[in-house]
């Protein structure tokens, strides 16, 4: 377990890196930190693994408050962005590397290095030293390098950055299946949201040393709390445009909506409010026939996702909007032809007053 207690890193200079985080991750949880460049994920890792001092706030791993304890006496493994391994060893010492610092015995550390090796695909570089390999080798090392040894907690910084597609996606399934064996406390820094959405347990989307939203993915994915974790988080962005309320509907680029449901608890919607509707690509489905309760457009740009299609419509301007763009994803062989008018409906979608969640729709 990993308790963070108002946790304040403020640098020389004046950067608000973390500003006031609480969070507990629970015992065995695989929890990822989500959020875009400069957001204060690094920092938050290097605050719990003790090569940061917060300027305030407690850190505590499995009940023992290590806020002031040196790195090497907080039990944690960290494989870094920079994935810093040791120039002068080769691949097998390095990832016996912590067996060594634990006493256990030669024999057994090799061959707990060779199969964790095995594993990443490393078995043939063993011999190498890491000037001889690849960025993704290297990074591969660093990673078996943490999970040789079984620490309190695993800290991630983008351990998978620099492996192609396949590689990546098979890493992200191997550490999913090690961490769940293991059941280590894991924290998992990642820019990538679909990454985070298939690895963890709870997400964390942070911005500007913040927590936005805190939530299982299916929460983050379906619920996202604001417009800016809503524009975060999805393979293809949520479409995200004004809308205006009238005693009788919601309009929102071209289409006459019907009135939202009464969101339970929330202070009523009035038309004076900043509304914004937002739907997933995913949500829409288009049709050649008009209606006005969808968005009109033309098609301006088709495309291939391979067994999907993502269709790019232009919504006329009105005197009310600007022309503006929706995305839409239709199954393969779906999608209307280029410059043809075309309407998206949408299945299910979130209203959001002043960038906060309001009400789902559907
Ligand atoms: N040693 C430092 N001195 C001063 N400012 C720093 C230092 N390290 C980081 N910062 C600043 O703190 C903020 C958070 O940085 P951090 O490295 O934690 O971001 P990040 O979320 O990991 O970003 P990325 O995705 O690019 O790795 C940034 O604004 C950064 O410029
Ligand atoms: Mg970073």
């Amino acid at each position: 377990m990993i308790t963070l207690h108002r946790l304040t890193k403020i640098f020389p200079g004046g950067v608000h890196a973390l500003d006031d985080i609480t969070l507990t991750i629970a015992d065995g949880e695989f929890f990822a930190l989500l959020g875009p460049s400069g957001c204060g994920k690094t920092t938050l890792l290097r605050t719990v693994a003790g090569l940061e001092t917060p300027t305030r706030g407690r850190v505590h791993i499995n009940d023992t408050d290590v806020t002031a304890l040196p790195p090497g006496r907080r039990d944690v493994a960290m494989v870094f962005q920079d994935y810093a391994i040791f120039p002068h060893m080769d691949v097998a010492a390095n990832i016996a590397y912590p067996l060594r610092i634990k006493k256990v015995p030669r024999a057994r550390r090799a061959a707990k290095a060779a199969d964790v090796a095995a594993r990443l695909s490393l078995t043939d570089l063993l011999h190498r030293r890491p000037a001889e390999l690849s960025g993704g080798q290297q990074q591969r090392v660093a990673l078996a390098r943490a999970i040789a040894c079984h620490p309190a907690a695993f800290l991630f910084d983008e351990p998978l950055s620099n492996l192609d597609a396949r590689l990546r996606l098979e890493a992200r399934t191997f550490l999913k299946r090690l961490q769940r064996e293991l059941a280590v406390t894991t924290v998992f820094v990642t820019h990538d949201q679909a990454e985070a959405l298939a690895l963890a347990d709870r997400i964390a989307v942070m911005s500007t040393g913040r927590m936005i939203q805190i939530g299982t993915p299916a929460d983050i994915f379906h619920r996202p709390a604001t417009t800016f974790v809503a524009s975060f988080i999805g393979s293809t962005p949520m479409n995200l445009l004004p809308a205006r309320l009238t005693a009788t509907a919601l309009h929102v680029a071209g289409a006459t909506l019907p009135l939202p449901p009464p969101s339970g608890g929330r202070t009523p919607l009035t038309p004076d409010d900043h509304l914004t509707y937002g739907v997933r690509p995913e949500y829409l489905d288009l049709t050649t026939t008009h209606r006005p309760d969808a968005f009109p457009g033309a098609v301006s740009v088709l495309e291939n996702l391979g067994t999907h299609t993502l269709v790019t419509l232009e919504t006329p301007a009105t005197l009310e909007t600007p022309a503006t763009l929706i995305q839409a994803v239709v199954p393969e062989g779906a999608e209307p032809a280029l410059g043809t008018p075309a309407w998206a409906v949408p299945r299910r979608a979130l209203l959001y007053r002043d960038h906060t969640l309001h009400t789902a729709i559907g």
